[in-house]
């Protein structure tokens, strides 16, 4: 077969938060595609890039106290560490906030608008009067309008599951800064989606998405084509529309094109590859994107139109997969099963995670759920207990009584020839995205090995005279046996399947070599290859979670949990200027601290009493459990604000702001001058 000239994308993952559990469904999913492809000869080519822009990535950098570039700096590095320690290999890690990408989807917009795809209208929007900008759905909060539970987001209320416009939403506030909206109108240019609907209609069922989704879609293309509002107003971070002023791109509008991008920006270091070739019209190459179900729209109704509208080639294949599931629930922060790639990493050996997901997975959109305890059983009966072990049941005697030399015949000739056979069907059950039967058919493989080996009992044959020959070719066929299962998970477990290279004593494997045996060759020392899952590392990990999200919880969500990082978050990075008559409000203290302690349940929390010369002391909460422990605190003066009005928090009342100086995390310090501020270092 000729070569395929293949390039895969996953979704490119938010830049505003580590990434966790379902995240990786996703990238283990593309990455083993990808090594299966990579391994059967083809020129397969896997890029992606972190989603940099839109308002929640400035947020999340605002709350830190740094700029949006600064934040996407600083978690693409965590990013593509989790990422490399769980073998997902890209050959490009780009980000949407690019050269790359702003030329790009500069083009595709100028292309679209000239061909008269693109619309201009004025739009009513909430409006935050005090940050300034227009606040989108989620950043809207207040009472449901049907049961009055407080502190509901957007347009539907968590507590009643009622769904309704935000407008509707009683004492309605900006989550941003707590300001309540005003409506305002802007303009808004919009993709005519609907220019596309007989092409789409088409796209749709030529084999580039499963039936199951082409039906879903099918919903959305019967009832009629919605234009597609693509711009957002400053402040925003992201591109900004050329010929406007102060209109910025969608961040739906070029995150797609960061696909482009980052492989645009590969092949300007790699002579075998040619941007056009891959995305031209007529291409002969295949893209193939992995998606999550929950942006099926922009993958398979806006973005084949783009591209379409421009004269590029749209994808080969959309595949989508489900959501992530722990222990048949949502990962809940409370239950320690929201786990960051991080968490899991301190605890556990990545290619757990790649074998039972890949065991789970197939090519439909079924939630996968990752079970603990099935995670434990089915890792250390299958890779342990059926794989690794037939190495290890024959590799003893070949290096102990053969001098570590493989025979050169075969004792099992029919069961290797079926082995070799199901070359065929595993292969086509990886390219079909149906990984959960490749994982059964090559245990049930192994299951005959181990049934085999149980039969002609090598370790009887060992202690019988002049029966060397036998058990050399035995064990040799075990050996086989295992390197061709070795073969067939190397897509899944690229690191074992490098010690059992290392074991072979072979070049790295392919496919094509399950067609081939080792006869009359040495093999190196056989060391272990994988040790079992221990369930106190899996409850650990769980235990672990519950305090990482608790960190998160008191950074990502302020108004709730924080005084101190509440300001941070409605602060700008560097504040306006204000009057004397502004900052002469604001009754700044010399606090003595009396007490500090933990709070239960917050991560970055400490609370504080504090002595600024009233009868009564003062209760503060302060986001600075990172640098300092409660008990080193006591005794030490600090700045507060005395007259912040009062605020509830989850829990209690904070009574007033400290104030601390420094970048965050662990170097924050309160004023005192050996403790480390200095001079011009933002209070915050
Ligand atoms: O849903 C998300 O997490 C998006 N950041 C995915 C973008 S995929 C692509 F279009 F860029
Ligand atoms: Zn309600």
């Amino acid at each position: 077969m000729s070569q395929r000239k293949i390039l895969v994308t996953s979704a490119l993952p938010y830049a505003n938060g580590p990434l966790h559990m379902g995240h990786l469904v996703e990238y283990i999913q593309t990455d083993i595609w990808v090594r299966f492809q990579k391994l059967s000869g083809n020129q397969c080519t896997y890029v992606c890039a972190d989603d940099a822009h839109g308002t929640a990535i400035s947020l999340h950098a605002e709350k830190q106290g740094i700029s949006p570039e600064e934040s996407v700096a600083r978690i693409n590095i965590e990013r593509i560490r989790d990422f490399g320690e769980f073998h997902v290999a890209f050959d490009n890690y780009h980000s949407t906030h690019s050269q790359e990408n702003r030329k790009l989807s500069e083009a595709i917009y100028l292309a679209l608008k000239e061909k008269g795809h693109i619309v201009s209208r004025n739009i009513i929007q909430a409006y935050d009067p005090e940050k300034q900008m227009f606040l989108a759905d989620r950043y809207i909060k207040g009472d449901c309008p049907k049961c009055g539970a407080s502190g509901q987001y957007g347009d539907n209320c968590e507590a009643c599951g009622a769904t309704y416009s935000p407008a509707e939403l009683k004492n309605a506030r900006s989550a941003i800064s707590g300001a309540a909206p005003v409506d305002k109108e802007s303009e808004h240019f919009f993709f005519k989606l609907s220019d596309f609907a007989d092409f789409l209609k088409q796209w749709t069922r030529s084999g580039t998405i499963s039936e199951e989704i082409a039906n879903k879609l099918a919903e959305w293309l019967d009832a009629g084509l919605q234009d597609w509002d693509i711009s957002r107003d400053a402040p925003y971070f992201g591109f900004e529309i050329p010929g406007e002023t102060g209109k910025y791109f969608y961040v739906w509008l070029d995150a797609p094109i960061g696909y482009m991008a980052a492989f645009e920006n590969l092949c300007q270091r790699r002579d075998d590859l040619n941007f056009d070739e891959y995305w031209q019209k007529d291409s002969q190459c295949e893209v193939h994107h992995f998606i999550g179900k929950d942006i099926v729209n922009f993958h398979c109704l806006f973005w084949p139109a783009m591209l379409h509208g421009t004269n590029y080639r749209t994808p080969t294949r959309v595949n989508v997969h489900g959501y992530l599931t722990v222990n048949g629930e949502k990962m809940s922060k409370s239950r320690g099963t929201f786990i960051t790639a991080r968490t899991y990493l301190e605890h556990l050996d990545p290619e757990y995670l790649r074998y039972y997901y890949a065991a789970k997975l197939s090519n439909r959109i079924d939630d996968l759920d990752l079970n603990t305890d099935d995670f434990i059983q089915r890792v250390n009966s299958d890779l342990v207990g059926k794989v690794v072990n037939i190495a290890s049941r024959n590799a003893g005697f070949i290096n102990k009584r053969f001098g570590g030399r493989l025979s050169s015949d075969n004792s099992a000739p029919e069961l290797t020839a079926d082995f070799q056979e199901a070359a065929q069907r595993i292969a086509g059950h990886y390219e079909g995205r149906e990984f959960g039967k490749a994982m059964r058919e090559i245990m049930a493989l192994a299951d005959k090995a181990n049934a085999w080996i149980d039969e002609v009992k090598p370790w009887v044959v060992a202690k019988e005279q002049g029966k060397d020959q036998i058990l050399h070719d035995i064990c040799s066929t075990g050996i086989n046996l295992f390197r061709l299962l070795m073969i067939y998970l190397k897509p899944v477990l690229p690191a074992m399947t490098v010690k059992a290279e290392a074991f072979l004593n072979v070049a790295p494997l392919t496919w094509q070599d399950s067609q081939t045996l080792l006869l009359d060759h040495n093999v190196n020392k056989f060391e272990p290859l994988m040790t079992r899952v221990e369930a106190d590392k899996v409850a650990s990990m769980i235990e672990a979670s519950k305090e990482v999200l608790a960190q998160m919880e008191s950074s990502n969500k302020p108004a709730e949990t924080s005084a101190v990082s509440s300001e941070w978050l409605e602060q700008d990075p560097v504040a306006d200027e204000i009057t004397f008559d502004d900052f002469a409000r604001v009754d700044l203290r010399i606090a003595r601290i009396v007490n500090a302690e933990l709070v239960e349940g917050a991560g970055k929390l400490l609370r504080l009493t504090l002595d600024i010369g009233e009868p009564e002391p003062r209760n503060v909460f302060a986001g600075i459990k990172s640098a300092y422990a409660p008990e080193a605190l006591v005794g030490k003066h600090t700045v507060m604000v005395a007259n912040l009005a009062p605020r509830k928090m989850k829990f209690g009342v904070s009574e007033g702001m400290v104030l601390a100086a420094g970048p965050g995390g662990k170097d924050l310090w309160i004023l005192e001058p050996h403790e480390g501020a200095q001079p011009g270092m933002r209070v915050m």
